[in-house]
């Protein structure tokens, strides 16, 4: 089954992704720079990504867990989602979403200035 994943810079990626997979491992496995700090554990929401809208629908919806930790997270709408918390199935094939900034790795994120 395929996962389609768009990177914040734009590029397309297209993975073999496994049933029973969570996304996020999918992503991580692929070598996609994906934060994901906690390992999966719905503790840390660097694994936030943006489902496209005709696949929300089909997604288990999200545990109260999971709507806590999106609740730290930048630029959430109703499109957001951890990605550690959505498990690859027959149902899935196909699924697109794109990766939120904040969870890409590698990103010097201390350029922006705070305060004065
Ligand atoms: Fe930490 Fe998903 S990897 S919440």
């Amino acid at each position: 089954m395929r996962l389609n994943v768009r990177l914040p810079d734009g590029t397309a990626h297209q993975l073999d992704a496994l049933d029973g997979w969570r996304v996020m491992e999918v992503v991580r496995d692929w070598g996609l720079p994906i934060k994901a700090e906690c390992g999966g554990a719905c503790a840390c929401a660097t694994c936030h990504v943006w489902v496209d809208p005709e696949w929300i629908a089909k997604l288990v919806p999200p545990s109260d867990e999971e709507l806590e930790m999106l609740d730290g997270a930048f630029q959430v709408d109703e499109r957001s989602r951890l990605c550690c918390q959505i498990i690859m199935s027959e149902a899935l094939d196909g699924l697109a979403l794109e990766l939120a900034p904040e969870s890409l790795a590698d990103v010097p994120s201390e350029r922006v200035a705070v305060g004065g």
